[in-house]
């Protein structure tokens, strides 16, 4: 800790000395001059990295965006694609300049004080505000993902605080590293914990934490010439699968029965479609018996049960659970 202050005094007083060449004022100008992604990249290289491959670089280019506004004609969609800082903002505004970034760096890190909001204790290169605890609050999210944060506080308000992941902890990865990576710069910084920006829309399961999904299966007493397959499905989410409120998405349910091979034998399905308002509820097991024929329980070895999350983009579809045991 001593060690890290007196690197700190020193790099502070080499900064101010030099204050004219380090103190990045481009960085921080306000609306509508704000920065791109781009100029945070020259020295937040893995920031920017995982942030361009993020769907939060991708909400203004989006394709489908562009279709459902009839290319950005209705009004009142454009603000939470293309925001104008969010931070202390009562109402989100469409941000002038760099559409194409849709909601980038500056939308989320640039403070009215002109400074650039954070959760650590760092050495400028432009103005910072630190240890804001505003960045570790679900609430930051919750200025956009509006369904998400409102099912996350009644999760709170069910679970008590310290039981609840916030939003950042499961979608934006814990990791060590240096926050700036380029330039000799770099070489005055130390590593601390970051954290990702890969937004990712299906974080994997932290090291040793228990996974999203559970479920099982009983068989019941057969009825004439079909077999009731019980299912009890549940997750640790603190949002609904699926859930948002924006635009298509679905996650469908198979049950099926499986040869020894592998291969289908019968098989059920069960569409949750967010427009309807129907999802996996948090904190609730979802139940249902499926019909099964009694021939196929007959050839049957496993019984497999598949959740697998369409949206606008991935029309194909990406698993979210599998898992399968023996009947
Ligand atoms: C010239 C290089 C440079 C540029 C360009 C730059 N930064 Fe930084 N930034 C830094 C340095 C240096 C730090 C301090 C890092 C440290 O102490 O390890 C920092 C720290 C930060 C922090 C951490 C604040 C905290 O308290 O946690 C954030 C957030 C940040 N920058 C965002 C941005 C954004 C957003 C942009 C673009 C609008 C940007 N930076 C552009 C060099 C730069
Ligand atoms: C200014 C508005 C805004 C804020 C603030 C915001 N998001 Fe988003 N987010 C969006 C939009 C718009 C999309 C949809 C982008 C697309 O897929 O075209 C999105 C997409 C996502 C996705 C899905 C990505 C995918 O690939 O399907 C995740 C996960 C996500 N955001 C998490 C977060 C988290 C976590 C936070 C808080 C740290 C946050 N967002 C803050 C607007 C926002
Ligand atoms: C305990 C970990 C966890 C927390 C906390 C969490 N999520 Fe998620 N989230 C997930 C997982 C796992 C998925 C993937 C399952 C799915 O596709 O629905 C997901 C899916 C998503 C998606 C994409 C799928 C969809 O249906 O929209 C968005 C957007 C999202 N979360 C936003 C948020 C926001 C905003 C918060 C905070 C209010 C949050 N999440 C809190 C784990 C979490
Ligand atoms: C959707 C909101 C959002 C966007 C967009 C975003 N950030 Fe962040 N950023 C955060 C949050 C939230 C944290 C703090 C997360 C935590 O520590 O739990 C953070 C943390 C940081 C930090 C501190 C170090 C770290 O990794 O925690 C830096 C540096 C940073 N962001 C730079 C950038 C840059 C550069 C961009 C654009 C390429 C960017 N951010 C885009 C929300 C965002
Ligand atoms: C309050 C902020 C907000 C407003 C207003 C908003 N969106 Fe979004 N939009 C989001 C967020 C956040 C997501 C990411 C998914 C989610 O969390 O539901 C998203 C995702 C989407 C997607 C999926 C992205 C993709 O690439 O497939 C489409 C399409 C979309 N919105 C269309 C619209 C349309 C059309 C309107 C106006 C009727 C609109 N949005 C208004 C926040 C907003």
């Amino acid at each position: 800790m001593r060690f890290k202050a007196i690197k700190a005094f020193l790099v502070m007083v080499v900064t101010l000395n030099l204050g004219g060449c380090f103190l990045h004022l481009d960085v921080v100008e306000s609306p509508p001059n704000t920065a791109s992604a781009e100029l945070c990249g020259e020295c937040h290289k893995l920031e920017y990295a995982e942030w361009k491959e993020s769907g939060h670089a991708r909400a203004w280019v989006s394709e489908n965006f562009k279709k459902e506004t009839d290319d950005y004609q209705v009004e009142k969609c454009l603000a939470c694609h293309r925001a104008n800082p969010i931070y202390g903002a009562e109402k989100l505004t469409v941000r002038a300049n760099h559409p194409k970034e849709g909601v980038t760096c500056v939308t989320c890190h640039l403070t009215p004080d002109n400074e650039m909001g954070g959760p650590h204790f760092v050495l400028p290169a432009h103005f910072v505000k630190m240890s804001d605890p505003y960045y570790l609050d679900p609430k930051l999210c919750g200025s956009c993902h509006e369904s998400h944060y409102e099912q996350w506080k009644a999760s709170k308000a069910r679970l008590g605080s310290e039981k609840l992941s916030t939003c950042q902890d499961c979608h934006m990865p814990a990791v060590h590293r240096k926050l700036i990576t380029s330039g000799p710069m770099q070489y005055f910084h130390w590593a601390m914990d970051g954290k990702k920006h890969s937004f990712t829309a299906l974080p994997q399961v932290p090291e040793e934490g228990k996974p999203w999904f559970e479920s099982v299966t009983t068989l019941m007493p057969r009825q004439g010439e079909t077999i009731p397959v019980k299912l009890t499905l549940r997750h640790r989410l603190p949002h609904g699968v699926p859930s948002g409120i924006f635009g298509f998405k679905a996650v469908d349910l198979t049950v099926s029965f499986k040869s020894a091979n592998g291969l289908v034998i019968e098989e059920m399905h069960r569409v949750f479609h967010a427009e309807k308002k129907e999802f996996l509820k948090p904190g609730e097991d979802y139940q249902e018996n499926f019909l099964f024929s009694r021939k196929s329980l007959a050839q049957a070895e496993f019984v497999e049960i598949r959740l697998v999350r369409r949206d606008s983009r991935i029309s194909l579809g990406q698993v979210i659970f599998l898992t399968s045991s023996r009947i």
